[in-house]
């Protein structure tokens, strides 16, 4: 079955850590993309949990050529296309339902499909899907799962969310089946409402010196 989720691959490599992020005011979303740019994570994910989002997503693909703009928490076909058409380059969804298993041969961008159990992950692919997110990562079995599924599914490829800390993004990030790992830390809303873009772009540099550890 034709399915763009392969796609996906190349984009989960450009940086170790996705931020997932949910922005409340739209004139917040290029200063908080351009301090996590300048701290060197590319790939945002802007989560459909407000009512600007799409507004949001927009805004940064238009103004910030440079990110890879995702949309997070997709749960329709509907938000799917809402999303590509305001810029995303992929879509993030915690779960598979049919619906968007069927979508993914028409739709144009590619779904990173929430799994949670082997049963999941072998349904979705079914469906052709071989990039998963692992949601919610920590809850479900954390790291100690990724290494039990990697036996029987080796070519599946996750990026672990829900969960994850710098304190624990290393041990997910040295695992073989792991690209990257989400996580809503970069962005914290204390740090936001001061509009300490600074303190973010920190978090940012520190999040993607996590990569030289693991690769090393
Ligand atoms: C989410 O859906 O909110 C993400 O999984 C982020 O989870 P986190 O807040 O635990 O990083």
């Amino acid at each position: 079955m034709s399915n763009k989720n392969h796609l996906l691959q190349p984009m989960l490599n450009i940086s170790p850590v996705i931020p997932v992020l949910v922005i409340e005011r739209t004139e917040d979303a290029l200063p908080i993309a351009q301090a996590l740019l300048a701290g060197g994570l590319r790939v945002l994910e802007i989560t459909l949990r407000t009512a600007n989002a799409l507004e949001v997503i927009r805004e940064i693909s238009i103004n910030l050529p440079e990110a890879v703009v995702a949309a997070g928490t997709v749960t329709t076909p509907k938000q799917w296309h809402a999303a590509a058409q305001a810029g995303a380059q992929f879509v993030v969804s915690p779960g598979l339902t049919a619906p968007l298993a069927h979508e993914a041969a028409k739709a144009p961008v590619p779904l990173l499909p929430g799994v949670a159990t082997a049963s999941e992950l072998m349904t979705a692919a079914d469906s052709g899907f071989e990039c998963f997110k692992l949601f919610p990562a920590q809850h479900v079995g954390g790291v100690g799962l990724l290494k039990s599924l990697h036996g029987p599914f080796p070519h599946a490829v996750f990026c672990p969310t829900g969960g994850i800390t710098p304190d624990n993004a290393q041990s997910y990030l040295a695992l073989p089946n792991v690209a990257c790992v989400g996580g809503s830390w970069l962005a914290p809303g204390k740090l936001v409402q001061a509009q300490d873009w600074a303190g973010l772009t920190e978090l940012a540099r520190q999040a993607v010196a996590l990569k030289g550890v693991y690769s090393a």
